[in-house]
C-alpha cells in the first residue's frame, strides 16, 4: 500500500501531504504548543531574565517561540528592543478580550521568537479583570488560537499572584519557578504553590510544575549551597541541573534591547541559558 505523511509548516499555515493528497489546515487545526508561565510573586528573582533568554536560547535552536510579556512594568518587551509606547493591541487588549492574539503578535528580529508585548495600561488591567466574566479564561481563550503557530509559548508574569498571574496560570499547561539563591529563597513559596494547587483543583486540572531554576548562583557561597539543598528538598527532581550563574552580563543585556546571545555570545550567561534550552527541549521531545 502506498502511503506517505509528511507536513510544512510556516507561521500561519500548515499543509498535510497524506496518501498523495494535500490538506490545508488553519491555526486552529494545528498541533498544539505548549504554553509555559515563568511565576513566581517574589520580585527580581530572574523571572523576566529567564523569560527573554530561554525564548531566545530555544528560538535558536530552530523552535517557533511566542513570548507574552504580562508584567505591567514591560521589562520582557523592552529586552526585546520593542519601543512600548505606540504599540495598538497588546498583552492588556488581550486580556480585557478587545483584541486577539494574532492582532497583538510582534515579530523580533530574532531567531524564531515572536512577542506579545505589554501595553502602559495593563496595570490597570487587575482591577478591570474583576468585573469581566471569564476572567480567569480571557488569556487562556485568546492564545488558544494561535498557540498551534508555535512550539513553546512563555508567558512572563507579574511580581504577585493577582488576577493576571492567576490568569497565566489557568492558561498554562506548566508552571517555571525561578528562584533567587538567596537567604529568602523559600520565602512565599508555600504560598505559590498553594496558588497552583487550587488552581489546578477549580480551573485547570492539568497544570503541573515544568521545573524550578537557580538563579543568581554563586558556587564559592555557602548560603547558595545551603539553598541548592533546600530547594531540591523542596521539588524533589523538579530542579534544573543547569543553573544561572550571577553574571553582569546578563543584567547590562536589557539596557541593549537583546536577548544576551545577541549582545554577549561567548558569555557565561549566554552558555548557561543555551544548556537550560537544550536541558529545557530534552524533557519535552
Ligand atoms: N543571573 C543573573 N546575574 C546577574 N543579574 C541578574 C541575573 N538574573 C537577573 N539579574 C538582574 O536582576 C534583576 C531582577 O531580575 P529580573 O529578571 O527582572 O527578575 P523578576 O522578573 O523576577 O523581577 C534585573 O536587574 C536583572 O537584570
Ligand atoms: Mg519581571
Amino acid at each position: 500500500m502506498h502511503f506517505r505523511f509528511s507536513f510544512e509548516h510556516n507561521c500561519d499555515t500548515i499543509t498535510i501531504i497524506t496518501f498523495g493528497k494535500e490538506v490545508n489546515c488553519g491555526f486552529s487545526q494545528l498541533p498544539m504548543g505548549k504554553i509555559i508561565a515563568i511565576a513566581n510573586q517574589k520580585g527580581g528573582v530572574g523571572k523576566t531574565t529567564t523569560a527573554v533568554n530561554l525564548s531566545a536560547a530555544v528560538g535558536m535552536k530552530n523552535k517557533k517561540v511566542l513570548l507574552v510579556d504580562m508584567d505591567p512594568q514591560g521589562n520582557t518587551s523592552s529586552g526585546v528592543g520593542i519601543d512600548r509606547r505606540n504599540l495598538k493591541n497588546t498583552s492588556y487588549e488581550l486580556v480585557i478580550g478587545a483584541a486577539s492574539a494574532q492582532e497583538a503578535i510582534v515579530h523580533t528580529e530574532f531567531s524564531g521568537l515572536d512577542v506579545i508585548p505589554c501595553g502602559i495600561n495593563l496595570a490597570g488591567a487587575e482591577i478591570e479583570l474583576i468585573s469581566i466574566e471569564n476572567r480567569l479564561s480571557t488569556l487562556k481563550n485568546a492564545l488558544a488560537t494561535v498557540r498551534g503557530a508555535y512550539d513553546f509559548i512563555l508567558i512572563d508574569c507579574p511580581p504577585s499572584l493577582g488576577l493576571i498571574t492567576t490568569n497565566a496560570l489557568c492558561a498554562s499547561d506548566t508552571i517555571l519557578i525561578p528562584i533567587q539563591c538567596e537567604f529568602y529563597a523559600l520565602e512565599g513559596l508555600s504560598q505559590l504553590m498553594n496558588t497552583v494547587r487550587i488552581i489546578k483543583r477549580q480551573y485547570n486540572p492539568h497544570l503541573e510544575i515544568e521545573g524550578v531554576l537557580l538563579t543568581m548562583y554563586d558556587g564559592r557561597l555557602n548560603l547558595t549551597q545551603q539553598v541548592v539543598h533546600e530547594v531540591k528538598k523542596y521539588f524533589p527532581k523538579k530542579v534544573y541541573s543547569t543553573v544561572i550563574p550571577r553574571t553582569v552580563r546578563l543584567s547590562e543585556a536589557p539596557g541593549f534591547g537583546c536577548p544576551i546571545f545577541y549582545f554577549d555570545r561567548s558569555s557565561k550567561g549566554a552558555a548557561a541559558y543555551s544548556a537550560l534550552a537544550d536541558e529545557f527541549l530534552k524533557a519535552n521531545r
